[in-house]
């Protein structure tokens, strides 16, 4: 049998209930298809920092590049907020992103049919849209030097950071979207700010001259204010959308929410060699943590990811989603996508039916 050994980073508020029950699902899509997952928890974020002082512990970092694949649950909360900087949850979950060097983040944003009803957008607008955003996730104003804090020649405290982006940075990152439009409908639009901001000049050329080497795929491009502004009022002129890792960050925020949740949204992190990172977009949701009420699907569906991306494991990847669209057919909803006439659930309560699921459609995948 092929075997895998799972990195589980359970992390901060909703994150732990989120993992519990993606990892359930994950051990027995793969089971069904012969496959054994070995899984070893280690601590991220504000777990770690209670327990050893850092926001990402050596052995954490040490066991996830050891590992066949990591799965994340969410860093963060109220009480490690005015932390400094080497001191915060988010900073664990960064130095974790660049330890594994994983740059490309697949965030896919599809608006499934048993969802419509809970998109905020109106029926003719939400349905059908099929968005995979491309996201640059280990360089840009995340990384970038100078930054820090100081003052200025009038005496006044400062903040500052910086946007950079070199040349190979944005290529590995194009190539990597171009390839994932190849897949889906052929359609590229870059994300930027050049007609402000340097980097983004660079980032424009840089895609610009990769595009002859992908004749087939129709490239565009859009400024990152209008393409807030296009999302919601035309979703479906999207297909793959390629940014740099702030814009990234917000937009695919934004496109969660055309498909009902940002508790719906998985992600995939990879680099060019090594494990992958899956997570769910969302954060610790530390206003309804502790609770029973987080929706575990991005978490699930992460997992999925894991699967197909980390592990090139397609089958058991299906079945998770098939058992997550069943699972929807039987009308079962957490508050986030609740619509009237569906049934309410918590995150435990979805968990196990979404595994029941997984079991009933055994024979057909
Ligand atoms: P958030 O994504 O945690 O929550 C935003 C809103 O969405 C909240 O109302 C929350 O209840 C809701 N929500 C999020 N996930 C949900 C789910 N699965 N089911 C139902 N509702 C869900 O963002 P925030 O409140 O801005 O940040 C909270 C903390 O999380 C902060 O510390 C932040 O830094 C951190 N964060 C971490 C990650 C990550 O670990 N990748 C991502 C984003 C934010
Ligand atoms: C995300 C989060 C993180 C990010 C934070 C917590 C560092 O918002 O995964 O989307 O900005 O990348
Ligand atoms: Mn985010």
């Amino acid at each position: 049998a092929r075997s895998y050994n799972i990195t589980l980073l359970p992390g901060d508020g909703i994150g732990p209930e989120v993992v519990a029950v993606a990892k359930d699902v994950l051990s027995f899509a793969g089971a069904l298809e012969g496959v054994e997952l070995r899984f070893q928890e280690k601590l991220v974020g504000g777990s770690a920092l209670d327990a050893t002082g850092v926001p990402l512990p050596d052995e954490t970092l040490d066991e996830a590049k050891g590992s066949d694949a990591v799965l994340l649950g969410a860093i963060g909360g109220y009480k490690w907020d005015t932390n400094e900087k080497h001191l915060k949850p988010e900073t664990g979950l960064l130095q974790l992103r660049a330890g594994l060097g994983v740059f490309a983040n697949l965030r896919p944003a599809a608006v499934l049919p048993q969802l419509v009803d809970a998109s905020t957008l109106k029926k003719e607008v939400a349905e059908g849209v099929d968005i995979m955003v491309v996201r640059e996730l280990t360089g840009g104003i995340y990384f970038g030097k100078p930054r820090g804090f100081g003052t200025n020649d009038k005496g006044d405290d400062i903040g500052f950071n910086t946007e950079v982006y070199s040349a190979s940075e944005i290529d590995r990152i194009a190539r990597v979207a171009f390839e994932v439009a190849r897949k889906r409908r052929g359609k590229l639009c870059s994300v930027d700010k050049a007609n402000v901001l340097e980097a983004s000049m660079l980032w424009r050329k840089k895609v610009t001259a990769l595009a002859s080497e992908f004749p087939d795929i129709e490239l565009s491009h859009m400024y990152v204010d209008n393409a807030a502004m296009q999302l919601v009022r035309n979703p479906k002129q999207f297909d793959t959308i390629v940014t740099n890792n702030i814009f990234g960050d917000i937009l695919s925020d934004e496109a969660s929410m055309i498909t009902g949740s940002i508790g719906m949204l998985p992600s995939a992190s990879v680099g060019e060699s090594g494990p992958g990172l899956f997570e769910p977009i969302h954060g610790s949701a530390p206003d309804i943590a502790g609770q029973d009420k987080a929706n575990p699907l991005a978490t699930i569906l992460s997992a999925a990811m894991l699967l197909r991306y980390g592990l090139g494991e397609e089958n058991a990847a299906r079945r998770i989603e098939a058992a997550v669209t069943e699972t929807l057919n039987h009308g079962f909803r957490t508050g986030d996508i609740y619509s009237p006439g569906t049934t309410l659930v918590g995150c435990k309560r979805m968990g196990e039916e979404v595994l029941k699921t997984v079991e009933s459609l055994k024979e057909v995948a």
